[in-house]
């Protein structure tokens, strides 16, 4: 896949998760196989006022590239501001959040919100895409709810405000994260616009990526909740249900990259909730689970991990 001039060797792309996808995690799922990587969503307030928790988020690094940070906020300058200042990180292209649908984001004007005020998110787009000095990428919803499904013109604005691709998550704001996804409008969208137009929504596995593709001649995936605890859906020689040892492996080198390349308070927080995902659907997973919750330290959890290794995989 090709955004603007950026050639993406691989049309699985990591979403972008907050509280997830911080650089460890995307290194991992780039070893994986991943080809773009995005960020969580970074405020773009926090951006311009230099919040020692958002400057965190912009950690990054050569070996995940191409890598993609997302952005969202509702005004125009802001968002432009945040834009030029992104670009002087080494990166590949800056998002622009206009599907999140959590009550925090919407109610200031922002993510899936954006997508009842099209004239806003244009002037958004312009301004971003005019600070940029890297391919802008826009990440909608089909719609705000289903008597208004409007992804295919307003990706069409997108694309003439000059963004070089959009990521269609193919449900609606009052969808939330469930009920079904709406493959034919991401088919809409493909039809609608010159630029590429990545999928997302509930893709479980390499081969449902490949079924979204030739369904809805979309140019790439994007993989979310399926990604967590299991980085191998990247490849397509993995097994998806892949033995416990190759979990386990997994799971180590997480938290090898954890322990690397994250620094701030919530390390153990985010490494509970990470690794606890590693044991999902497998035998004594769910006794696991409840003793990775209780650990106090990171080096208590790498303990953990290690005698389950002993005992399950020697
Ligand atoms: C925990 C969580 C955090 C998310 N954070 C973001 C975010 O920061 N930015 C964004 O555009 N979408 C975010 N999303 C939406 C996902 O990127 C994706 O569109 C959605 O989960 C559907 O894809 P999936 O079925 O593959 O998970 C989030 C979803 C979840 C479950």
């Amino acid at each position: 896949m090709q955004i603007a001039s950026l050639s993406i060797k691989n049309p699985f792309i990591l979403a972008p998760l907050a509280g997830f996808t911080d650089l460890a995690f995307r290194l991992l799922c780039k070893e994986y196989g991943a080809g773009l990587v995005y960020s969580e969503m970074i405020s773009c307030h926090g951006l311009v006022f230099k919040q020692q928790n958002t400057i965190e988020m912009l950690d990054t690094c050569a070996d995940e590239r191409p890598v993609a940070m997302q952005l969202f906020g509702a005004e125009a300058k802001i968002m432009g501001e945040a834009a030029a200042i992104l670009s002087d990180y080494p990166i590949d292209i800056i998002d622009i959040n206009m599907g999140c649908p959590v009550k925090k984001v919407i109610k200031k004007g922002s993510g899936s919100a954006l997508m009842k005020t099209p004239q806003l998110a244009a002037e958004i787009i312009k301004a971003v895409v005019k600070n940029s000095s890297v391919p802008v990428t826009v990440k909608i919803r089909t719609g705000w709810n289903h008597q208004q499904i409007i992804a295919a013109d307003f990706a069409k604005m997108a694309e003439d405000c000059g963004a070089a691709a959009v990521a269609v998550h193919a449900r609606t704001w009052s969808d939330g994260f469930s009920g079904l996804v709406d493959w034919p409008v991401i088919k809409e969208v493909k039809k609608a616009v010159n630029i590429p137009v990545i999928g997302n929504g509930d893709v479980l596995c390499y081969d449902d990526g490949i079924k979204m593709m030739a369904e809805t001649g979309c140019d790439g995936v994007m993989i979310g909740r399926a990604a967590l605890g299991a980085p191998w859906i990247f490849s397509s020689t993995i097994n998806p249900q892949p033995s416990i040892n190759l979990r386990l492996r997994a799971l180590h080198r997480h938290l090898q990259l954890i322990e690397q390349y994250i620094t701030d308070r919530s390390v153990l927080a985010r490494s509970k909730n990470q690794a606890a995902r590693y044991f999902k659907g497998i035998p004594g997973g769910s006794a696991m689970r409840q003793n990775i919750y209780a650990t106090k330290a990171f080096s208590e959890l790498k303990n953990l991990i290690a005698s389950f290794a002993e005992t399950s995989a020697p």
